[in-house]
C-alpha cells in the first residue's frame, strides 16, 4: 500500500510539513507493510496550472503528478492561509488528473496561527476531496503554533489525534481495496417514471 503525505506549504520550517510526516511515521510504526512518501510542495518546482490536458505536464509537475495518481491512501496537509488551505495546495489540486483520488482514502490535517479556522477542514477542504470522489476520514487534526517546539509536534493531545488518523486512514484504504477488488455490481434497469 503506497501512503502519500502532501504539504502545502511553501515554508523551509513548515509546521504542516511535521505534521504530516508525523502522521507518515505513526502509519509506519503500526503497519510496517504501508510504503510511504513524502511530498512537501517546497521541494518542487511545479507549474501554474493553466487548464491544458495533465498529461502534457513535464518536469517536478509531472513527477509530482504521477506520484499521486499511483498513491493508494493520501495524508494531506495545508497551512491556512486567510482562512482556508494555501494557494499552493489549490494549485497542486488543480494540475492533478480528475481520477487521481477517486474512491481512494484521504485524512486532512491544517495547521493555523490560531484556533479561529479549525472549521475549514469540513468547509473548504473536504469539498475539494469530495470534488474528487476520495473517501476523506471522519474529523480531521488542526494544529495551531503554540502545539510545536523545538521543530517537532509537542503537543500530546495533537499527537494522539494525527495517530488516529493515519491509523484510520490506512485501515480505511484497506477496506476500501476489498471493496474495489469485488466484482462489479449488477446494472439495475430503471423504468421509465413516464407514463405510456
Ligand atoms: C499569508 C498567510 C495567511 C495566514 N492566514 C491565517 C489564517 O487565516 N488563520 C490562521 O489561523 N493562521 C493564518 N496564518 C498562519 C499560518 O497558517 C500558520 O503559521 C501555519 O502554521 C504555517 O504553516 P507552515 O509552517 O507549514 O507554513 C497565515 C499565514 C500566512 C503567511
Amino acid at each position: 500500500m503506497k501512503l502519500i503525505g502532501i504539504s502545502g506549504s511553501l515554508g523551509k520550517y513548515s509546521k504542516t510539513g511535521i505534521a504530516v510526516k508525523t502522521a507518515l511515521e505513526f502509519a509506519t510504526a503500526s503497519f510496517p507493510g504501508a510504503e510511504t512518501n513524502l511530498l512537501p510542495l517546497s521541494e518542487f518546482d511545479l507549474d501554474f496550472c493553466d487548464g491544458r490536458n495533465p498529461d502534457t505536464y513535464e518536469g517536478d509537475t509531472r513527477t509530482v503528478i504521477d506520484i499521486i495518481t499511483a498513491g493508494d491512501a493520501f495524508i494531506i496537509g495545508s497551512p491556512i492561509y486567510r482562512g482556508t488551505y494555501s494557494g499552493a495546495f489549490k494549485n497542486l489540486f488543480d494540475l492533478i488528473p480528475n481520477d487521481a483520488l477517486k474512491g481512494k482514502a484521504v485524512g486532512l490535517l491544517a495547521t493555523g496561527g490560531s484556533d479561529h479556522h479549525y472549521l475549514a477542514i469540513e468547509h473548504q477542504f473536504k469539498p475539494l476531496f469530495g470534488y474528487f470522489n476520495a473517501y476523506v476520514v471522519p474529523g480531521g487534526v488542526y494544529a495551531n503554533n503554540t502545539h510545536f517546539s523545538d521543530g517537532k509536534l509537542a503537543d500530546e493531545n495533537i499527537l494522539r489525534r494525527l495517530e488516529k488518523l493515519a491509523h484510520e486512514t490506512v485501515r480505511l484504504s484497506g477496506l476500501l481495496g476489498q471493496v474495489y477488488k469485488g466484482p462489479a455490481p449488477p446494472v439495475i434497469k430503471r423504468e421509465s417514471l413516464k407514463a405510456s
